[in-house]
């Protein structure tokens, strides 16, 4: 089959577009025939191995060279065969699912408890934009930051891949929203169901004088002091990311703002997805799933790319400002 193959960090031309042996599925696994894939941060961060902090910590990056060589965290496509143990899928099926690597190619292997059936009424370019991102928002809001219906919830960083589903999601779960993004993007925010939409560039939401319950903190441009003044005495602040730099950035405000917690009277946590397990990934995907079928969210795909450019894709998607998903289609 055909793969982008990364053996050393790297920018983009890393990755090397070459033929290697189709994947074969163990006892436990599904052999899906990629249809699409998306493109985030993740895959630069695992491509570039920065932040080097990163290259240190357990389960990280790998020290001096990549830990992955197949990149592309999600994938959308059809069963091409099953494993001996698998009971649920058979050729043919429809599948999405976030297994973390191995999308930049025709063929992936996916334990069958990470995989859940796609969304009836999306093109396989449209499930491929949802695994990661859309479970970053729904971890990030519901297990995370336990949002309330009739909260006031801010989602910092609104017009991205996360921050497309996060608004939604916010919606779905009865809150009252507002969007944080750029002018540019004013409009789109607004599109997607947030009440209320505040462009960055003209005005800072923690010195507006408004206190939200819930602060989802996608972009991560504000330190943590910054975002508690912004929250209600009990409210809670997830953070989910934030700007992107050589050696520490984001890890070193992600702690700074999670030392803090002990010391304050707001909650302050962080939404991980990436240590989920494949089963809490594939529930996840099933409620994401009633979501979209029931017309509650949809995955907004800012461009897609055919398989052969992948390295032009994470190239633009590592500018920073894709308004919604960055999808390849294969
Ligand atoms: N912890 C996890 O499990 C997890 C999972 C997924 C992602 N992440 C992290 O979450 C972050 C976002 O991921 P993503 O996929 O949504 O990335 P993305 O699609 O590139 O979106 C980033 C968004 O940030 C916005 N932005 C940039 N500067 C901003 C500012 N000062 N204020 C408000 N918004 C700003 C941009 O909007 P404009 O163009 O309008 O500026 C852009 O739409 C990354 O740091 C990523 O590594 C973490």
């Amino acid at each position: 089959m055909k793969a982008f193959v990364l053996r050393s960090y790297g920018s983009p031309d890393a990755l090397e577009l070459t033929d290697i042996d189709d994947p074969v599925p163990g006892d436990d696994e599904v052999l899906v025939r990629v249809r699409a894939t998306s493109v985030q941060p993740y895959d630069w961060h695992l491509m570039r191995g920065q932040p080097y902090v990163a290259r240190l910590m357990p389960g990280g990056l790998g020290l001096r060279r990549p830990s992955i060589s197949i990149l592309g965290a999600d994938v959308a496509g059809q069963v091409e065969a099953v494993g001996k143990d698998v009971t649920r899928f058979r050729p043919g099926d429809e599948v999405f699912a976030m297994p973390k690597q191995g999308g930049f190619a025709e063929y992936v292997c996916v334990r069958e408890d990470e995989l859940a059936p796609k969304p009836k009424n999306l093109s396989f370019e449209q499930a491929a934009a949802v695994p990661l991102a859309a479970n970053t928002a729904l971890v990030g809001l519901r297990d995370r930051g336990r949002i309330q219906p009739g909260q006031k919830v801010l989602v910092n960083g609104a017009s991205g891949g996360v921050g497309t589903f996060a608004v939604q999601i916010a919606k779905a779960f009865g809150a009252e929203v507002t969007g944080v993004c750029s002018t540019r993007n004013v409009d789109l925010v607004r599109s997607i169901g947030a009440d209320e939409v505040i462009d960055y560039t003209e005005g800072d939401f923690t010195r507006n004088g408004q206190r939200y319950d819930l602060l989802l903190d996608v972009a991560g441009s504000h330190s943590g002091s910054a975002c508690r003044r912004a929250l209600t005495p009990k409210g809670t602040c997830v953070t989910v990311g934030g700007p992107a730099g050589r050696w520490l950035k984001p890890v070193d405000r992600i702690f700074l703002k999670l030392a803090a917690s002990p010391f304050v009277s707001q909650t302050m946590v962080m939404a991980d997805v990436v240590r989920c397990t494949g089963n809490e990934n594939r529930q996840n995907l099933m409620t994401l799933t009633g979501f979209i079928e029931d017309g509650k969210i949809h995955p907004v795909i800012d461009r897609s790319y055919p398989f052969a450019e992948i390295p032009a894709a994470i190239g633009y998607q590592e500018e920073g400002h894709a308004p919604g998903k960055v999808v390849i289609t294969i």
